[in-house]
């Protein structure tokens, strides 16, 4: 009871504080409130006051090898068929500690769905949790009705199973859970998972394609437990981004990954609620992105650095062959915080060699000179955070588009009189280009087939978007607890 009273006095102070304060990005906003949480938190358990920033990740140790997820065999060939269940479970991040998570075909995250484009799959999807839930397809594209937005709610004990055809070329693509105001918490105690495009560039383009070898995905997440060790969603939410200070790679706390001195692919995935990820090596050194969400770069593009925004991915080759083999090299965040040390082993290998042209991307004069004919203003912060001045309601279409016509969505971030915050803008079903930022020309590593895009407050950013299917789609804001709170669209595509 006490302890309540606390809390919401707590609660309250925050937003006195944070509606004071001039802040600029998620992670910001949540960090100065998280720190306020935890300080209380401190203050009733330890009887001290902490003044140090607890929402900074805690650097991984290293002392756990990366969990690797299980790559998910279909059934049958044509189709290929793949069963899917949402399960609630028990995992042992600490040691003897039983947490309560959400996984699919397993305890916490998910398999990997590896796909072939041309084929024809089956999902066969179940929710055998208490809860309702969703099944979306992140990226794919894919039929409305089978998208698995808000629309498409499979109740706590039923099934529904999916038949369609992969048409889109090879990619990193993700699956989580989509109930209306429901999002946040289930992906955040557990449910995600991946699923690979491949097709015939994919296979011939000589990249480390040795599945947990030399290719790996990585799923970032940061998540708060609580002192029983437990994901306390409701104790910790944010409605501004729920951030914490413990990092977890494909579900592995401290973890640390193994390689081999040649080439290796890392598929990062920012699966995280709200926290952004700028990755670099502790040496400073290049790496190369090969591919944005959607697909390959036409070439590779060297980087020092790398941000990537929630439900945002990145394909990176390290060349372990040629780093300097200093001991302590990891992947790390912008604050130096240790993310993933590697642990270089000592066998040697002849890797392929890596075709120069990835792919054949390019944003056409026709679509640089098109005009807008969509346009979404971004505004708010916590439950008021809006599009186009509007909260989501699913019984209203937003916009209406005509299938396989090309259209400009024109997508402004609109500060506030406290500056505003980034907003990572998804759409569903397709996957655009972007032509511009601020009117000038993407970065080069944004030069791709894109879902996700991360725009930032006074930000102007152009995107020429198609859909190859027809049906309804969310737009939103992929900071999860925005679209809980309505930061979300529909797009009816006929
Ligand atoms: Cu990854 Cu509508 O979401
Ligand atoms: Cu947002």
């Amino acid at each position: 009871m006490k302890s309540k009273m606390w809390f919401a006095l707590l609660t309250l102070l925050i937003l006195l504080i944070g509606g004071c304060s001039n802040s600029k990005t998620a992670n910001e906003v949540s960090n100065k409130s998280m720190n306020m949480v935890h300080e209380g938190m401190d203050n009733m358990t330890n009887g001290h006051m902490s003044h140090t920033n607890p929402l900074q990740l805690a650097p991984s140790t290293g002392e756990n090898e990366l969990a690797i997820p299980p790559l998910l065999e279909p059934d049958g060939e044509n189709p290929a068929r793949y069963s899917i269940t949402a399960q609630e479970g028990t995992t042992e991040f600490y040691q003897g500690v039983q947490t309560e998570t959400y996984g699919y075909n397993g305890s916490f995250l998910g398999p990997v769905i590896r796909v072939q484009s041309g084929q024809t799959v089956q999902f066969s999807t179940t929710n055998e949790m208490s809860k309702d839930t969703t099944f979306h397809w992140h990226g794919l594209e894919i039929p409305g009705e089978g998208d698995g937005g808000p629309h498409e709610q499979i109740k706590s004990g039923q099934s529904k199973t999916l038949t369609f055809n992969i048409r889109q070329q090879a990619a990193t693509l993700w699956f989580h859970p989509h109930p209306e105001g429901q999002t946040a918490e289930q992906v955040y105690k557990g449910l995600a998972g991946l699923i690979y495009v491949e097709d015939e560039n994919s296979q011939r383009l000589g990249l480390p394609n040795q599945y947990g070898v030399n290719d790996f995905p990585l799923i970032f997440q940061d998540r708060q437990f609580d002192d029983q060790k437990q994901l306390n969603y409701q104790l910790f939410k944010n409605n501004d981004g729920t951030i914490g200070d413990t990092l977890l790679i494909n579900g592995t706390l401290h973890p640390k990954l193994s390689v081999r001195q040649e080439p290796v692919r890392l598929r990062l995935v920012n699966g995280s609620n709200a926290r952004n990820f700028t990755f670099k090596l502790s040496t400073n050194e290049e790496f190369q992105q090969i591919a944005t969400d959607g697909g390959f770069l036409n070439s590779p593009v060297p980087l020092k650095k790398l941000t990537l925004t929630p439900g945002e991915r990145a394909e990176i080759i390290i060349d372990f062959s040629k780093l300097s083999t200093s001991a302590d090299l990891a992947l790390m965040n912008e604050e130096d915080v240790v993310l993933l040390p590697f642990t270089i082993k000592n066998e040697q290998t002849t890797p392929k060699k890596m075709q120069d042209q990835l792919n054949t991307f390019s944003t056409t004069s026709e679509e640089q000179q098109l005009p807008v004919s969509k346009r979404i203003e971004l505004f708010g912060m916590g439950t008021m955070v809006t599009i186009n001045g509007k909260q989501f309601d699913r019984n209203r279409i937003d916009f209406v588009q005509q299938q396989g016509v090309t259209e400009i969505w024109e997508i402004y971030n609109k500060p506030d009189m406290m500056g505003g915050m980034t907003h990572p803008f998804h759409l569903h079903g397709t996957q655009f280009k972007i032509v511009s930022i601020n009117e000038q020309a993407p970065p080069l590593n944004e030069q791709g087939w894109k879902d996700t895009v991360s725009i930032e407050p006074d930000e102007t950013v152009k995107l020429a978007v198609k859909f190859n299917d027809k049906g309804l789609y969310m737009f939103h804001c992929h900071l999860l607890e925005h679209e809980d709170n309505g930061m979300m669209g529909q797009v009816k595509v006929e």
